[in-house]
């Protein structure tokens, strides 16, 4: 996987433990998303994040990446390959700043990394939202992303699973 394709705009890199109070910065200001997915956001919660795992996953398919204008950490996610099923994305998590947000940032992310995915062959990308979150479940079905079910997730007892499909037919 490139992750320099992820992103027209943005340099995109691989975070490391340095990073975790950076991440904790850009996270601790998006209030909505911590009210439906608690507990808060700490640094070690985000050194947590670093490292976790969906089932039968490795860390060969885990990355837990950040977005940079300039030197300025813009948003984050993590990204999961291959899961889960061959040719399926799943996408952990992902923030912007709340300083950019608002402004089709991060639209522009996610049709970057799904028109790379879609020269790659990937069938589609997936990913959960907390059930009643109005932040998430806009910019998802914004973005294409389609409900497929309502499930329990290590985030919360009520998320709505969705994807996008990204295979021309
Ligand atoms: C969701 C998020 C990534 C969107 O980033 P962004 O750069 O603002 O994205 P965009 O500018 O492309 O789109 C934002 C859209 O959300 C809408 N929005 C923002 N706050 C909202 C709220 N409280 N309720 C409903 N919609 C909201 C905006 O109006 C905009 O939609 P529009 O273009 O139809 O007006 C960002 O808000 C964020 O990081 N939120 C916290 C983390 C999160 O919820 N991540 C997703 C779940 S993993």
């Amino acid at each position: 996987m490139n992750i320099d394709a992820f992103s027209d705009r943005y340099k995109v890199r691989l975070l490391t433990e340095a990073d975790a109070g950076a991440v904790f910065e850009l996270c601790k200001n998006n209030t909505i998303y911590y009210k439906y997915c608690p507990p808060f956001v700490t640094v070690q919660s985000v050194l947590a994040d670093m490292k976790a795992l969906p089932p039968r996953k490795t860390a060969k398919d885990k990355y837990y990446i950040g977005f940079y204008e300039e030197k300025k950490l813009t948003a984050v996610m993590d990204f999961i390959d291959d899961y889960p099923e061959p040719k399926i994305a799943f996408i952990g998590f992902f923030m912007t700043d709340v300083s950019v947000q608002n402004k089709g940032l991060g639209t522009e992310i996610i049709s970057c990394l799904c028109d790379y995915l879609t020269t790659l062959s990937y069938s589609a990308v997936r990913l959960c939202w907390v059930k009643g979150n109005p932040q998430a479940e806009h910019f998802w079905v914004k973005n294409y992303f389609v409900p497929v079910s309502e499930t329990k997730s290590s985030a919360a007892d009520r998320v709505i699973m969705a994807e996008r499909r990204l295979l021309r037919t």
